[in-house]
C-alpha cells in the first residue's frame, strides 16, 4: 500500500482545521512544558483538540496540553499549541512539526516557539528568561529529510537568520530584563549528563532542552517569521549539586509563569502583522 505523502497529511489537516472557524491569526504560540496556562489570557476563545485535526499528535508528556486554542489579546488574533509532540516520545520529525506546518500552510506568518530549558550560561539563574538568537540542532535528526517536498519549502534552505530580528526586539521591548542567547536541542529524554553539559558550555551556548529546533527549521524552511523564548526551569547537570526532575521543571515553570505571562502579553498586544 502506498503510504500519505506529508503534503497529503498536511492538506488532510488544513481542511479538518478549516471545519472551524479560526479566521486570521496574527501569531501562533507553541506552550513548552509547564507554560500552556498562558492561553487563559485570550478572550473569546474556540478550544480544537488535537484529536479533532487529522494526523496531528497527541502530546502524552506531562505538563503539556493537547488542543488548540484560539482567540484574541489586544485586538491580535492569537492561536496557542498548549503541547507539543517530542522526538523522544518516538514520533518522527514530521508529526512533531505537523501542527505548526498545518498553521503555516493555513497562512499564519508568525510563530513564537517557547520551550523550558537548563541554564548553561554562567550567569543563569532558574527562572529566567531567555529570547533565542539562533540554534544548534544536536538531534541528529531533521523534519527535512525525506524526499523533497514543494510544500516544505527550498530542499536546502537557508538557515542564516532563523529568528527574526524584529520579532526579538519587540520581546526584549516586553521585558527589558531578558537573556539572549543560544538554544541547543538535544533528543532527550534523559538529561545531560555534567561532561556533556561542559561540551556545551566551552562551545559557548546558553540553554539546552529537547524541543524547539525542528519546529525553527520547518517554520524556517516554509518562509515564516520566528521567535523563540526559553524559559530556563534548572540550571542544567553538574552546574548545581542537585539531580534534575521533570517535576522541578513544571514548578519552576508555575512559579514564573506570571513572568512569561507578563512578557508574551507584551507581545500579542503590540505586535503588527
Ligand atoms: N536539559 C534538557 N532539557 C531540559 C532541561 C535540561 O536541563 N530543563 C528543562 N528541559
Amino acid at each position: 500500500m502506498r503510504t500519505e505523502t506529508e503534503t497529503e497529511r498536511l492538506e488532510a489537516a488544513v481542511k479538518s482545521l478549516s471545519a472551524f472557524d479560526i479566521g486570521d491569526i496574527d501569531v501562533a504560540l507553541v506552550l513548552g512544558s509547564g507554560l500552556k496556562d498562558f492561553a487563559n489570557q485570550l478572550t473569546d476563545t474556540l478550544e480544537i483538540p488535537f484529536h479533532d485535526i487529522a494526523h496531528w499528535p497527541m502530546p502524552r508528556v506531562e505538563g503539556h496540553g493537547a488542543s488548540l486554542i484560539v482567540g484574541s489579546i489586544g485586538g491580535n488574533r492569537i492561536a496557542c499549541l498548549t503541547g507539543r509532540a517530542h522526538l523522544y516520545e518516538g514520533w518522527h520529525p514530521n508529526d512533531v512539526v505537523r501542527p505548526v506546518r498545518t498553521l503555516r500552510v493555513a497562512g499564519v506568518q508568525c510563530f513564537v516557539l517557547t520551550n523550558a530549558a537548563g541554564g548553561l550560561g554562567k550567569s543563569f539563574r532558574p527562572g529566567d528568561l531567555m529570547v533565542l538568537t539562533d540554534h544548534v540542532n544536536q538531534t541528529g535528526m531533521s523534519p527535512l529529510i525525506g524526499p523533497h517536498e514543494e510544500i516544505l519549502g527550498p530542499r536546502f534552505p537557508d538557515q542564516s537568520r532563523v529568528y527574526d530580528q524584529e520579532l526579538r526586539a519587540c520581546l526584549v521591548a516586553a521585558d527589558p530584563e531578558v537573556r539572549l542567547g543560544i538554544y541547543v536541542g538535544l533528543l532527550g529524554p534523559s538529561y545531560e549528563t555534567p561532561a556533556e553539559v561542559k561540551v556545551l558550555r566551552r562551545a559557548g551556548l546558553h540553554a539546552v532542552g529537547m524541543s524547539t529546533v525542528h519546529e525553527a527549521i520547518a517554520l524556517n524552511a516554509m518562509g515564516a517569521r520566528i521567535a523563540g523564548v526559553s524559559l530556563i526551569t534548572n540550571l542544567a547537570a553538574g552546574i548545581a549539586d542537585s539531580p534534575l526532575s521533570h517535576a522541578e521543571v513544571i514548578d519552576t515553570g508555575k512559579q514564573v509563569s506570571a513572568r512569561f505571562t507578563k512578557m508574551l502579553m507584551g507581545f500579542c498586544e503590540g505586535i503588527k502583522r
